[in-house]
């Protein structure tokens, strides 16, 4: 092998007298992946070196050194003039490495008491923080959308469903509202997971801490985390943030999976609830007539991915001792394709929505058939003193009745109804009738127009406090 390839790592040269095997170099190499790090890596190095010299470990010079030859890899990386090293691994040697090449001296010791160990955990942190932040206003839009949607649909009445089959009706704002619920569990969920993210484990080093007077205090608060970690050797093995943010991934992605699947269903001909924008649907290369819903199936099959990665991750985690093992390099791969994922997704589904038109007729339609207000029809005799078994029982033989004679039971004369129970009186028919019925599920949480109205009120008024 020619030598140059075997050149000795400049960062741990003194111990090794041969440079690695190339094969080992590329496989150890996890730049292409961990560059993205390089923002978090870079904010951790400065904010570094400011406690390097209240620690009296470098002079003010050096320090200046360092700090302006930091902004200008910050620069050249930005401006993709910045020249990636397989060879040198990884984000942190990278930038190592050429910071020595700016600053000279004074930048061999920057890495002073720390490890990359505690480095790259800081920098993950960092870097995860931030993208909660975007993930979570991406959510709030996509929320503010299916609000939007909800506001004039709040009286559009559809069939809702169990089982996919007709049950009793609704409104599609009570539809809507319902994601919008899914999706403000899965914002808490995300604030939840930042909280725990927040943890700064720098001046942990390699795993047992550092003999330097490092102010990890001052450091952390420089960095913008809310604690420091009271370990070492958990600070520097610990992934539950990745875990957690790859879990509460993909529980959004299941979201957005069912929501989709939603809207495939209702596109379809046969549902033909809804009309989605051409900009998210694609046509056949082959049959001129078609309009697919490509976008929601692309997000339908790409949450697998969210599933997949935290199954991943914690198939990495299960069997790891304490401290740090190379194991734990891994855990980039995995979250970065959660976080791109969900980015994409929740802003596609976002224009989705905006340009998905009910058809408001055809839903109606709809409500008009499978017998949809039978359960309306119980609870009258129920008022009429009927236990709600019993109520049941009669329901049943009269929608068996109206069946075979292949009508709906609000087609069915009074005197046809009465066979069944003499209590059935003309004031029955506000019962039967599926535009009526919705009007009267107003408690907290029911499908009534102007309690679906309240709801949507409140959730504009939440969404405000978020910002
Ligand atoms: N690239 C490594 C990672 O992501 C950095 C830490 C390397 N530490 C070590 N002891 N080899 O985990």
């Amino acid at each position: 092998m020619a030598k140059k390839e075997k050149e000795v790592n400049p960062l741990w040269g003194g111990r090794f007298t041969s440079g690695s095997d190339k094969l080992a170099q590329s496989f150890s190499a996890s730049i292409d992946i961990d560059k993205r790090l390089f923002e978090a890596d870079i904010k951790g190095s400065i904010a570094y070196a400011d406690i390097l010299k209240k620690a009296k470990l470098i002079s003010t010079n050096e320090l200046n050194k360092i700090k302006k030859g930091l902004n200008k890899i910050l620069n050249e990386i930005q401006q993709d003039k910045f020249n990636w090293d397989p060879a040198l691994e990884d984000v942190h040697m990278n930038i190592e490495a050429r910071l020595v090449k700016i600053a000279g001296a004074a930048a061999k010791k920057i890495h002073t008491g720390r490890s990359r160990n505690d480095q790259v955990a800081t920098d993950l942190r960092l870097f995860l923080m931030d993208k909660i932040d975007d993930l979570s206003k991406l959510l709030t839009v996509l929320q503010q959308s299916i609000l939007q949607k909800a506001e004039g649909n709040s009286e559009t009445i559809m069939p809702g469903f169990t089982h996919l089959q007709i049950a009793q009706p609704v409104t599609f704002g009570h539809h809507l509202m319902a994601w919008y619920e899914m999706l403000s569990r899965d914002y808490s969920r995300l604030q939840d997971t930042k909280e725990r993210t927040s943890v700064m484990p720098l001046g942990s080093a390699a795993l047992s801490g550092t003999r330097f007077n490092i102010d990890r205090e001052l450091l952390s608060k420089k960095l913008g985390f809310k604690e420091i970690s009271r370990n070492s050797m958990d600070a520097v093995s610990d992934r539950d943030f990745v875990l957690e943010l790859a879990s509460s991934l993909s529980i959004i992605g299941i979201h957005l999976s069912r929501i989709c699947e939603e809207i495939i269903i209702w596109s379809s001909n046969q549902f033909n609830y809804v009309q989605l924008s051409d900009e998210v649907c694609t046509g056949s290369s082959i049959m001129p007539q078609k309009k697919n819903p490509d976008m929601a199936e692309l997000i339908r099959g790409g949450s697998s991915k969210t599933i997949a990665n935290l199954t991943g991750l914690l198939s990495l985690m299960k069997n790891l001792p304490l401290a740090y093992n190379r194991d734990l390099q891994d855990d980039k791969e995995y979250i970065f394709s959660s976080v791109d994922f969900s980015e994409d997704s929740l802003a596609l589904l976002s224009l989705v929505i905006d340009g998905m038109q009910p058809n408001k007729d055809r839903m109606k339609k709809d409500c008009y058939k499978g017998q949809i207000t039978a359960t309306d029809l119980a609870d009258y005799l129920v008022e009429k003193n009927i236990p709600f078994r019993q109520a049941h029982e009669v329901v049943g033989k009269i929608v068996a009745y109206a069946e075979n004679k292949n009508s709906q039971i609000f087609e069915l004369d009074i005197s046809e109804l009465r066979k069944f129970s003499k209590l059935i009186e003309e004031d029955v028919k506000s019962y039967l009738d599926p535009e009526k019925t919705i009007l009267s599920r107003k408690q907290i949480g029911g499908t009534a127009p102007s309690q679906v109205k309240k709801e949507i009120k409140k959730a504009l008024a939440a969404i405000k406090r978020r910002k």
